[in-house]
Parts: structure tokens; C-alpha cells; sequence
């Protein structure tokens, strides 16, 4: 059997409603194949267009195995480039941020200028072609102010997508925002456990105290609200605002906006706000949380105050990387309107409770004893959601690949 046969195997023993055979979860082929097939068929949201703020910004990062570089231009575009030198290969730019008129590689100098041609590369001889070793590009698209990036040369469809986000996230104002802080963890877990238990809050009230405050860790199925008098005076008040709030969804994307708890402001500590200037000043900042969900990494809260992102990069077949970055108003003082300290606290807390989550559900996925189990249709829809997502897309590139599955 091989490695494509070996992944179609696993996926025909998942029963349906239940999460992923162990070796979805642990096998280094199950990783190597969902680095091609899923990180590298689908739009992955790679940050944002603030973090880019002149020309020759650069934001260089992993997604899952493979190197990207951001670059804006002299034009003022963005572009997204493989992080890979024309010459024999070696990254550009270290995974980080930063700003350079040229990009030079680290090996032996070979230098490109902000739209990717190459400019320079000495002792190549007279007759070595400078206009066919330019850096490869790769299609980026932003909407709102935030930065998706896709490897496939098909690309899922984006146009829907990109108009509703727009309509959803467009009041946050993310051109006059800045990169407030970012923070890295490690997991020792698969990517995919990582991602369920950021799609579900069946763990919420007993593992995330903090984030129950504020976040209505009850709801159940989608991000629809429930009927109550509060939800419906809720939908009222944003409606009058111009500001879309039904829980609507694509293949790999979902959209909400939904209320916090009662005279909850923001996702914070205790319900206030944690940035003095607001992004969105609509209804005088209490306007719920804006959710964006993306499959297969990320998902993103935007209160009146500030925006969350969370993303997560497989890094080996247990261990990921999340992402947390942290948007405010770009005129926002620190240590005036904001301390960012407690504009993290939350989502680190948060984090770091998933991340043992997230560590622990790996160790008894591990056991032999380990057989999936189902998940709660009441509250794990959206996990059931996901790992679904994961199935079909899974499947989909075998089809793509059906020669080689044997
Ligand atoms: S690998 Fe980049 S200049 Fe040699
Ligand atoms: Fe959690």
C-alpha cells in the first residue's frame, strides 16, 4: 500500500459523526500528506495588510513545512513570494517582520528587488539569464485589510467569501489599524487537535474560567443566537447599525456576529473594553464579536476595541505552532489607551489552558486502547464541522491524485 492508499485507508475507517483514526493524528505520512493536501490547496489567511505598512515591509512565516514572504512593493501592492532563492534554495528572510529596499539571501547575496525580479547574482558568467530566476510568486488576495495566501494553482472559489467578509469585518476599520502585539506557542499535538478544540466550547466552562466571563460558552450548534428577548433586541440594535449579523458559512469558511455576555464589551478580563479608541464606534462599542472561522487554521474575534487572530502551523506530526496577533487602532497609545499586557491576557490564558487541552487529548489519542469517538451534536457541531471539512478535503485531492492510490 501506499502512502496516498494508506491515507484513503484511515479515512474510510472513520465512522461518520466521530472524530479521525489515530493515525490521522500521529503518523508522519498522515502529516507530510495534509502539508500538500490541505495546507497546500486552500486559502490560508496569513496576517494583515497593516502589518505591511510601506513599501518594503516584509512579513516572512511557515506555513505548516513551507516558507512565504510578504513583501510590499515600490507600487504600494502587496506580494507574496515562496521564500526560496533562485539559486540553491535558501530562505530569504527569517520568519519575523521587517523592512528592506532589496531582498538580499543570506548565502551569497543574490538580490532581489521588492517585486521579485532579480537584480543581482555575481560570478554567474555573461551568459546566466537573471530574467528567469526571479522569486516565484504565489497568489495573495486581500479583503478588509487582511492577507490570504494559496498555493494550488486552482484555488478554492474566493469571490463570495471575500464580499462577505468584507461586509462583515469591513466596520473594523482594519486600514487604521496596527500590530498591537503577536505571540507564539508551541502544542505537542497534532494540528487537527489543536483546531477542534478551537472549534468547540463543550470544554469551555471548566477549562477557560476567564473566557466564560465574557464569551457565551453555552451556544450551541453554529453562532446563530438562541430567540431570547436580549438576542433579538441584539440583532435589532445592529441591523440599525449596519452591521450583518447571521451566522452564514461557505465550504471552508464561516461568518457571525454574535452577542457577548450581559454588559460584556469587549473579550477581555472582565467584560471592559482594553483599548480606550475604537476601531468600530457603531452603538458606542457594544456591538458583540465579529467571528470569522477558516479552514483548516484560524479563526478570528473582532470587538469594538480590538481583533484576535488565531493560527495554527503544523510544525511535525505532534507538534503546531499558534499564532495569536492582536490589532488595535493605529492611534492608540500604548501605555495611555492601552496596555498590552492586559489587552493579551485573555486569549494567552486562554491559549495556554488549550494548549494542555490540547497536549493531553494527544497523549490518549496515542494509546492503543484509542478508538474515535463521537461528538456531542449540541455542542461540538462546529468540531464535527471541521473534521468533516478535513475528510472532504482529504478526499478530494486523493481523487485528484486517483492514479497514485494504490
Ligand atoms: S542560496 Fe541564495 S544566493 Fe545562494
Ligand atoms: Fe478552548
Amino acid at each position: 500500500m501506499n502512502d496516498l492508499a494508506r491515507i484513503a485507508a484511515l479515512l474510510d475507517q472513520r465512522p461518520e459523526g466521530h472524530c479521525l483514526p489515530q493515525g490521522l493524528y500521529n503518523d508522519p505520512v498522515a502529516f507530510a500528506f495534509d502539508q500538500q493536501a490541505i495546507y497546500g490547496t486552500s486559502w490560508i489567511m496569513a496576517g494583515f495588510a497593516c502589518e505591511l505598512p510601506r513599501s518594503g515591509s516584509y512579513l516572512s512565516q511557515m506555513v505548516g513545512s513551507w516558507p512565504i514572504l510578504i513583501v510590499r512593493g515600490r507600487d504600494g501592492a502587496i506580494r507574496a513570494f515562496h521564500n526560496s532563492c533562485r539559486h540553491r534554495g535558501s530562505i530569504l528572510c527569517q520568519p519575523g517582520s521587517g523592512h528592506a529596499p532589496r531582498i538580499v539571501c543570506p548565502y551569497h547575496n543574490w538580490t532581489y528587488d521588492l517585486e521579485g525580479a532579480l537584480l543581482a547574482a555575481s560570478r554567474m558568467g555573461d551568459d546566466f539569464d537573471k530574467a528567469s530566476h526571479g522569486l516565484k510568486p504565489l497568489r495573495i488576495e486581500e479583503v478588509a485589510g487582511a492577507l490570504f495566501v494559496c498555493f494550488a494553482d486552482e484555488p478554492p472559489p474566493f469571490a463570495d467569501f471575500a464580499a462577505k467578509l468584507q461586509t462583515y469585518l469591513g466596520p473594523h476599520r482594519l486600514d487604521q489599524a496596527k500590530l498591537a502585539f503577536e505571540s507564539t506557542i508551541s502544542e505537542s499535538a497534532n494540528w487537527k487537535l489543536v483546531m477542534e478544540n478551537g472549534r468547540e466550547c463543550y470544554h469551555c466552562i471548566t477549562g477557560h474560567p476567564e473566557l466564560a466571563r465574557t464569551f457565551p460558552v453555552g451556544m450551541s450548534k453554529h453562532f446563530d443566537v438562541a430567540a431570547d428577548e436580549r438576542a433579538k433586541a441584539f440583532l435589532e440594535t445592529m441591523a440599525a447599525n449596519d452591521l450583518a449579523t447571521d451566522a452564514i458559512e461557505g465550504d471552508w469558511w464561516q461568518l457571525a456576529r454574535f452577542a457577548l455576555n450581559p454588559e460584556v464589551r469587549s473579550l477581555s478580563m472582565d467584560g471592559k473594553p482594553l483599548v480606550k479608541k475604537l476601531m468600530c464606534e457603531a452603538n458606542g462599542g457594544d456591538i458583540g464579536s465579529m467571528r470569522l472561522a477558516i479552514d483548516p487554521h484560524c479563526f478570528v474575534h473582532a470587538t469594538a476595541d480590538h481583533v484576535f487572530m488565531f493560527s495554527a502551523m503544523p510544525v511535525s506530526p505532534t507538534e503546531t505552532h499558534v499564532t495569536g496577533k492582536w490589532l488595535v487602532h493605529k492611534d492608540a497609545v500604548e501605555g495611555e489607551d492601552y496596555s498590552v499586557d492586559e489587552l493579551a491576557k485573555l486569549w494567552t490564558v486562554t491559549n495556554l489552558q488549550d494548549k494542555e487541552l490540547a497536549e493531553n487529548n494527544q497523549k490518549g489519542v496515542n494509546s492503543p486502547a484509542y478508538t474515535p469517538g463521537p461528538y456531542s451534536r449540541d455542542a461540538e457541531m462546529l468540531a464535527l464541522r471541521f473534521t468533516d471539512w478535513y475528510c472532504n478535503t482529504a478526499r478530494s485531492y486523493l481523487e485528484s491524485q486517483s492514479a497514485d492510490v494504490v
